[in-house]
């Protein structure tokens, strides 16, 4: 099968297209023909090393942490799929070898899921790592519920493009900020006012709209805008940031209660996820298709940091 890895951690340069063995299906497993593969902000920085302290790994690595595809065969003891099923999953594994960007993986089965029907492979595959992370931040850490109010930082990407859309199932009230260029994409996903994160009076324009603050602030950008936007919470409300572990002390400074969450793979919130797109509540991000013989020109993209909604490499055509 072809497949994307690299043998040690470096630049885009890194990214070899190769063949490497079909993978065998252990006990309990599955193996999957995937035929779109979300790329994500952490295949990059995992690429570069940057992660590569907190994820064990193993070379060559196969990046990529989330697919979509249809199920080819089943192993030993697997039960719940059969040839022929259409599924998705966040394939995070333990250990960082065989990963998504491949034109097959064996997976354990309760990693995967029925992708949401109806939906094209490429908006199947950009839903899990995104979908979950907003998923359990806005729902699980956020305890975010109907009357209340949320600034999302970060809110035209991958993660804001879905924490928007759940932050309106749950009844909150819904500011995004993005680029003044998306704040028409904030729109379509049902903002209730968007704020411009290059002006420096962003805080101020947020107590203008709600006085006192928001009950939750969820950080999906880090920096500046973190820091700034560490203090549109009212007092005795909470911040949640998923880009960084550091920042209890920017809540405690704006008297935040703080949660850091870390993603985890969860196939009962992926099957909630896609009863929300089935009911019309949810739509999949916008999407940028790339053929799978061009990961380095979707990473690429990714590491601009300025993507609107998400990135999908396509084994379709
Ligand atoms: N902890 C976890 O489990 C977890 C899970 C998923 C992702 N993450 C991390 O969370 C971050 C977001 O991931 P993602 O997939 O959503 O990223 P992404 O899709 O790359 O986010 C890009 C978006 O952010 C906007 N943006 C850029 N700078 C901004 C700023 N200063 N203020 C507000 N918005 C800004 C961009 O809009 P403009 O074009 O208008 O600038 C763009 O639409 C990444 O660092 C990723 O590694 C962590």
């Amino acid at each position: 099968m072809k497949a994307w890895i690299i043998d040690r951690f470096g630049g885009r340069e890194e990214l070899r297209f190769t063949d490497l063995p079909e993978p065998d299906i252990g006990e309990g497993e599955v193996l999957v023909r995937i035929r779109a593969v979300g790329v994500n902000p952490v295949d990059w920085k995992i690429r570069e090393g940057m992660l590569k302290d907190l994820f064990p790994h193993e070379f060559p690595v196969v990046l990529g942490w989330d697919m979509a595809g249809v199920v080819e065969a089943v192993g030993y003891s697997a039960r719940r799929f059969k040839p022929g099923d259409e599924v998705f999953a966040y394939a995070r594994r333990p250990i960082i070898h065989n990963g998504t960007y491949a034109e097959m993986i064996a997976l354990p089965e309760s990693y995967v899921t029925h992708r949401p029907a109806g939906a094209t492979w490429e908006a199947s595959a950009a839903i899990p790592l995104a979908g979950l992370t907003a998923f359990q931040s806005v729902f699980d850490a956020g305890q975010l519920g109907s009357g209340q109010t949320v600034l999302i930082l970060g809110a035209s990407g991958g993660v804001g493009s879905f924490a928007v859309q759940f932050a309106k199932i749950s009844g909150a009230t819904v500011i995004g900020l993005a680029g003044k260029g998306n704040h028409g994409y904030l729109e379509t996903l049902g903002v209730d006012a968007a704020l411009d994160y290059t002006d420096p009076e962003f805080p101020e324009a947020l107590e203008r709209i709600i006085p006192g603050g928001v009950d939750l602030v969820f950080d999906c950008i880090g920096g500046a805008s973190l820091e700034m936007g560490s203090r549109c919470g009212k007092s005795g409300g909470r911040l949640v940031s998923i880009t960084d572990p550091e920042a209890g002390n920017l809540a405690e400074s704006a008297g935040l209660g703080f949660h850091f969450v870390f993603v985890e793979p969860n196939v009962r919130q992926l099957d909630t996820i896609c009863g929300y797109i089935h009911d019309g509540q949810l739509a999949p991000p916008e999407t940028q298709v790339f053929d799978f013989t061009d990961a380095p020109a979707a990473h690429e993209q990714m590491e601009t940091g300025h993507t609107r909604g998400k990135i999908v490499l396509s084994l379709s055509s």
